[in-house]
């Protein structure tokens, strides 16, 4: 579905990503884990055509796409959610949704409130009024619209108290199962690993380490990075 060949890249002449290789296939939860600062969200505004690569290729369904423009990468199906959300916050929950959809003709919001009941519940409310973890369901929600085939989230469940994390990686699997892809950035590395089928170490802008989620689970580098701190 996507892969990342020798990319790199970074914020004018300073360079974050060095030759990063990684894909996700169809129907995945990948995760990509690191220490804050590794390159990860750098990843994400690569990837979505935010950042343009210095070197390497980037696939998308078999095309290629870097360089392309994010709104052509919204409409082939391939859909980024920030960290800081970007939520029209002065706009009610469903006409936030509604914006998600502007890549489509028609607005169904079922699936949507199938996934995140409380914002059905709350279709009528403010976004700017809403908890933190709304505001993160919200944004999931709002690029669920667009039917994406891949989904990017920066950090979905960081800040959240555990119950809301808990709900919001459930969303994700529910998604995966739905036969989206995901690829998955979090800084709580162990709950990213437990839901995922595979997953990458980022360190200074490289992948470190890969392997399925329960492998990189139970790797000593990986526990001793996260668990007693130090690099990998
Ligand atoms: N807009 C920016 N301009 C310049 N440097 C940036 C910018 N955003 C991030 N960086 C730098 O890129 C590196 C990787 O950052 P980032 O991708 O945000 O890491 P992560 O998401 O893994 O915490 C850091 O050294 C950071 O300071
Ligand atoms: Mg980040």
């Amino acid at each position: 579905m996507l892969s990342l060949v020798g990319v790199s890249a970074g914020y004018g002449g300073s360079r974050v990503l060095h030759a990063l290789s990684l894909r996700v296939d169809d129907g995945e939860i990948v995760a990509l884990v690191g220490a804050n600062g590794a390159g990860k969200t750098t990843t994400l505004r690569t990837i979505s055509g935010v950042l343009t690569p210095v070197a390497g290729t980037i696939e998308f369904l078999g095309s290629r796409v870097d360089g392309r423009r994010t709104s052509d990468l919204v409409r082939a199906g391939l859909v980024h959610v920030p960290e800081e959300r970007a939520l029209f916050g002065p706009l009610t929950v469903e006409e936030n949704l509604r914006m998600g959809a502007w890549t489509r003709s028609v607005l169904d919001f079922d699936e949507v409130y199938a996934l995140f009941p409380i914002l059905a519940e709350r279709r009528r409310q403010i976004a700017e009024t809403l908890s933190g973890g709304q505001q993160r369901m919200l944004a999931i929600g709002r690029a669920l619209m667009a039917r994406p085939r891949l989904l990017m989230l920066d950090e979905p469940s960081t800040g959240l108290a555990p119950k809301l994390t808990r709900a919001v990686l459930d969303a994700v699997l529910a998604i995966r199962d739905r036969g989206v892809g995901v690829l998955l950035v979090e800084q709580n590395a162990v709950q990213a690993l437990a839901i995922a089928d595979r997953a990458y170490v980022l360190e200074s802008g490289s992948a470190v380490l890969t392997g399925t989620g329960a492998e990189l689970a139970r790797d000593d580098r990986v526990r001793a990075a996260y668990l007693g701190g130090g690099s990998l």
